[in-house]
C-alpha cells in the first residue's frame, strides 16, 4: 500500500470522534434501559466490530460478556451477496440476553441471516444494535433495533470499517474514494 495513495483515499470524515462518543453513550443507555439491571451477550461480529464494541461494552453498566461471530460476505467494495459464517459462538444461548453489536448494515445480509441463525437458538432476547446504517442500500428486509448513525449509500472507512482491509484504525468514519 503506497502511503500517498493510502491518505488521498480518505475523502473527508463524515462522523467525527466526538460525535460517535456521544451517540455511543446514548445506546449504552439505550442497552442499560432495556435489560435494566439482567446481564448481557455482547455478539459482535469480526472484523468490524473491534473499536465500536469495546466503546458499547464500556458504554453499558449491565452485567456483560462478550464473543464473537465472523461471517464472510464482501470482496472489496461488492456485494456478494453470500453469507458464510467462519466463526461462530460455542455456548447455549438459551441461557443468555443477546445483544449484537455490528459496525454496519448495508444490503442486511449478513445480519439477517445472523439473526435468524442466533434466534433459532433461542436466546432469552435479541437485540442488534448498529453503528452505521445505509437504509438506501437494503435488498433484504432487516432492521437494527437501534441505530447509532443513518448514512447516504457511501462507501465509508474507519472506527472498524475497512477497505480492503485497511483504516479499521481511524479514530473517525470517512468516505473512501481511491485515488
Ligand atoms: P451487508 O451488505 O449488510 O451484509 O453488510 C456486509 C458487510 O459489508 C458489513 O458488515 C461490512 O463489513 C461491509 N460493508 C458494507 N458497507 C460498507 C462500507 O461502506 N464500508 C466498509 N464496509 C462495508
Ligand atoms: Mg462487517
Amino acid at each position: 500500500m503506497d502511503k500517498d495513495k493510502y491518505i488521498k483515499s480518505i475523502k473527508r470524515v463524515i462522523i467525527s470522534q466526538e460525535e460517535i462518543q456521544t451517540k455511543i453513550a446514548e445506546a449504552g443507555r439505550y442497552i442499560d434501559n432495556i435489560y435494566d439491571g439482567r446481564p448481557i451477550l455482547l455478539v459482535g461480529i469480526l472484523n468490524g466490530c473491534f473499536v465500536f464494541m469495546a466503546d458499547i461494552a464500556r458504554a453499558v453498566t449491565v452485567p456483560c460478556e462478550i464473543a464473537f461471530m465472523s461471517a464472510k460476505s464482501y470482496v472489496g467494495t461488492e456485494s456478494a451477496g453470500e453469507v458464510q459464517i467462519i466463526l461462530d459462538i460455542d455456548r447455549d444461548l438459551s441461557q443468555y440476553h443477546v445483544v449484537i453489536a455490528e459496525d454496519i448494515i448495508d444490503t442486511g445480509r449478513t445480519l439477517k441471516k445472523i439473526a435468524e441463525i442466533l434466534k433459532n437458538r433461542n436466546p432469552l432476547s435479541l437485540t442488534v444494535v448498529t453503528l452505521l446504517d445505509k437504509p438506501d442500500r437494503r435488498v433484504v428486509d432487516f432492521k437494527a433495533d437501534y441505530a447509532l448513525f443513518k448514512i447516504p449509500d457511501l462507501f465509508v472507512i474507519g472506527y472498524g470499517l475497512d477497505y480492503n482491509g485497511y483504516y479499521r484504525n481511524l479514530p473517525y468514519i470517512a468516505e473512501f474514494q481511491e485515488k
